[in-house]
C-alpha cells in the first residue's frame, strides 16, 4: 500500500471523530447522466455507482462512521424502461453474492429496508441469506434501501397499528413516537445524522420521510460514480460546520 493510499484511510485531520455524523444516508443519483456523459449506456452508470458504494462503506468503516443507508431503487422506479429495471435486480443480485463473503469477514451487519416481498424470488433469497449471515456482526450497520418509498413505509406501519388496535392489543391514544417507529422498516436504527444527495437534485424522492426529519442535508453536484472520498470528507467537513438546533435556541 503507498503512503497516499495509507493516509486515505485514516480519518482526515480537520475532521473532529467526537461529531462524525453516526448514521450517514445517501439518495445515490446521476448514474445515467454520468454514463450519458461518457457517451455509454445508462445501466454502465449503474455498474460504476456500485463501485463508489463500496468505496464509501470502505470509508465509512475506515474513519468510523456506524451506519450507512444507501437507497437503491425506490417503489417509482419500476416506471423506468423494463431493461433497465431488470439490469438493476440482476446487478444487485450479482454483487450481493459475490461481496457476501467481504461483508462477513469484516464483520458488516447487512440490513434492507423496503417492500422486500415483491422483488424477485431469487434476489428475495439472496437478501433473507445475506441478512442470516451477517445477523451477529457488530461492525457497521449497512442498510440497502430497495423497492422503498417512504409513503409506503407510513402506511404498513399504519396499517400494521390499526390492526393491532382492531384486535384490542393497543389502545389509540397509546400510538406515539416510538410505538410508530418499532413498525417502521427501520424498527431499532437510529435516524440518520446526515443525507447525502448527489447530482445536484434538491428534493427528497420519498427516502427515508419520517427518519429524516432532523437529518441535516447536504446536496453535491456530482454524480454518483465520482462520489469518491475526498467528497465524503467534503460532506462530512460541511456536516460539522452546522449548528445542530432541534428546535431549541
Ligand atoms: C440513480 O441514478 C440510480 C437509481 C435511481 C437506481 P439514476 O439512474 O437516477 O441517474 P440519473 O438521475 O438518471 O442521471
Ligand atoms: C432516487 O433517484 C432513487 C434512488 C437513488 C434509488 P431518482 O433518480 O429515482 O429520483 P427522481 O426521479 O429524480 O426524483
Ligand atoms: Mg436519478
Amino acid at each position: 500500500m503507498t503512503a497516499q493510499q495509507t493516509k486515505l484511510q485514516e480519518l482526515p485531520l480537520d475532521l473532529k471523530r467526537e461529531l462524525l455524523p453516526k448514521h450517514v444516508a445517501v439518495i445515490m443519483d446521476g448514474n445515467g447522466r454520468w454514463a450519458k456523459r461518457q457517451g455509454l449506456p445508462r445501466v454502465m452508470g449503474h455498474k460504476a455507482g456500485v463501485d463508489a458504494l463500496k468505496d464509501l462503506l470502505r470509508c465509512c468503516q475506515d474513519w468510523g462512521v456506524q451506519a450507512l443507508t444507501a437507497y437503491a431503487f425506490s417503489t417509482e422506479n419500476w416506471k423506468r424502461p423494463q431493461d433497465e429495471v431488470e439490469f438493476l435486480m440482476t446487478l444487485f443480485q450479482r454483487v450481493l453474492r459475490q461481496e457476501l463473503r467481504e461483508m462477513v469477514e469484516e464483520n458488516v451487519q447487512i440490513k434492507f429496508v423496503g417492500n422486500l416481498q415483491a422483488l424477485p424470488t431469487v434476489l428475495q433469497e439472496e437478501i433473507s441469506r445475506s441478512m442470516e449471515e451477517t445477523r451477529n456482526n457488530r461492525g457497521i450497520e449497512f442498510t440497502v434501501a430497495k423497492n422503498y418509498g417512504g409513503r409506503q413505509e407510513i402506511l404498513q406501519a399504519c396499517r400494521a397499528i390499526a390492526d393491532q388496535v382492531k384486535q384490542g392489543l393497543l389502545q389509540p391514544d397509546e400510538i406515539d413516537e416510538a410505538v410508530f417507529e418499532r413498525h417502521l422498516y427501520t424498527a431499532g436504527s437510529c435516524d440518520p445524522d446526515l443525507l447525502i444527495r448527489t447530482s445536484g437534485e434538491m428534493r427528497l424522492s420519498n427516502f427515508l420521510l419520517w427518519q429524516s426529519a432532523y437529518a441535516e442535508i447536504y446536496i453535491t453536484e456530482t454524480f454518483w460514480p465520482d462520489f469518491d472520498r475526498s467528497e465524503f470528507h467534503r460532506a462530512l467537513y460541511a456536516y460539522q460546520q452546522r449548528e445542530r438546533r432541534f428546535g431549541k435556541v
